[in-house]
């Protein structure tokens, strides 16, 4: 039996302690904040808060390939909870990797350091699109469902929800199209141009992983879950609603009588915030390059957002941090009260950790004063 789909633990939480975690979960500023409720405290995490910018991730990716890493639910749960430990954030985010399903049922595909996910045979045609069998997530990523399960037996009672997440149909075809990461996505639009038909039974295909791949990580645990459209932003809004939005809005449709908020998030899309919200998530992502009073009026009143502070700007000097953190913590409290703070993007791997805790700090602080 799957647990019951509102507040859930995980399924390794023994029965006594469910009624305290349950508790310590819903009090959680996150979750509420994603709910719509107003917080006392603005909620804070970070994209990438796991990863190369701590030192202890370093020393164990020292030791271990990434896909190890992935694969071993004892490292993936040790690197979850890190920057929850460091910095005192308000969610964790799972420490995996957007192709992790689809590297799991198709050959050839790597995450290399420095590019990002590469698949050795990319997809083009029709035929291509029948390599991508559907995820039978117990059977095909079982270190994730167990990360997942190992984390919330740590978080749960701490009431630090961990978000779970996905890549989004097209974020994922741009790089199974491309086959890594691509500057002018070439490849992508000749597909979704030249042959729609194969298009959007790949999108169709890769939105069904993303729902086996967010249920599996609901039903085992997470409170919350983002789905990563990165490189969305670099399609116009006629071209998002016509070939990406359909397949998107499928996903969010059907996660949504699992009961936990979802949050929808690209780079670069200030002009597709209002599309994207169109998909049904509980929260829109927020990338530097556009206000949140400027997303506020673009994102639908009901639908919280997070964001926006420039990764870049926490490699300044402690001042222009403070007064950018402040800015954007009143900026995103003035849009209402499903806000929560984030970067625009993620971390970035040469930031000093002990800024990190000291915007969490100060977002903390700033919220009860
Ligand atoms: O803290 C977290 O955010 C959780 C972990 C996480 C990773 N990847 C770990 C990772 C998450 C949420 C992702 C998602 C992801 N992966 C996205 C969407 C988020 C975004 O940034 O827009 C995308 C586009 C990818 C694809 C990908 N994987 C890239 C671009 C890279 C970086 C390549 C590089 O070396 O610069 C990866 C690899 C990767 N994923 C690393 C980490 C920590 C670096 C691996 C290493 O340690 O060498």
């Amino acid at each position: 039996m799957p647990p019951s789909p509102r507040h859930r633990t995980c399924a390794s939480a023994p029965v006594a302690s469910d009624a305290v975690t349950h508790a310590a979960l819903a009090n959680s500023s996150f979750l509420a904040a994603c709910r719509g409720e107003a917080q006392a405290r603005t909620p804070v995490w970070f994209m990438r808060q796991a990863g190369r910018s701590l030192p202890e991730y370093r020393a164990i990716r020292a030791q271990h390939g990434f896909q190890d890493m992935i694969t071993s639910p004892e490292l993936t749960a040790e690197v979850t909870l890190q920057p929850v430990r460091r910095h005192g954030v308000d969610a964790a985010v799972f420490f995996s990797d957007i192709i992790t399903p689809v590297q799991a049922i198709v050959a050839g595909v790597s995450v290399e350091t420095g590019k990002g996910p590469v698949i050795a045979q990319p997809f083009r045609t029709a035929a291509d699109v029948d390599r991508l069998r559907p995820l039978d997530a117990e059977h095909d990523i079982p270190y994730v469902i167990d990360a997942v399960q190992r984390c919330c037996a740590e978080l749960d009672p701490l009431g630090i929800p961990l978000v779970g997440f996905a890549g989004a149909p097209f974020t994922l075809a741009t790089y199974l199209v491309e086959g890594g990461k691509s500057k002018e996505f070439i490849h992508t639009k000749t597909m979704m141009y030249a042959d729609p038909h194969a298009w959007h039974a790949l999108l169709d295909r890769l939105a069904d992983i993303a729902i086996a791949t967010l249920r599996a990580q609901i039903n085992a645990g997470a409170s919350a879950v983002q789905l990563f459209d990165s490189w969305a932003g670099i399609l116009s809004e006629n071209e998002y609603r016509q070939h990406v939005l359909p397949a998107s809005t499928r996903i969010f449709e059907e996660l949504r009588a699992l009961g936990v908020p979802m949050v929808h998030f690209g780079v670069g899309t200030g002009e597709l915030l209002g599309a994207m919200a169109d998909a049904g998530p509980d929260v829109m992502g927020v990338d530097w390059r556009v206000s949140l009073s400027a997303a506020r009026q673009r994102v639908p009143a009901g639908i919280g957002l997070q964001g926006n502070l420039d990764p870049v700007i926490a490699l300044a000097p402690w001042p222009v941090v403070e007064a950018a953190t402040l800015a954007t913590l009143a900026a995103g409290r003035a849009t209402g009260p499903g806000y929560v703070f984030n970067l625009g993007h993620g971390v970035l791997p040469e930031t000093d950790p002990t800024v990190l805790t000291r915007i969490v700090e100060l977002v903390h602080a700033a919220g009860t004063s």
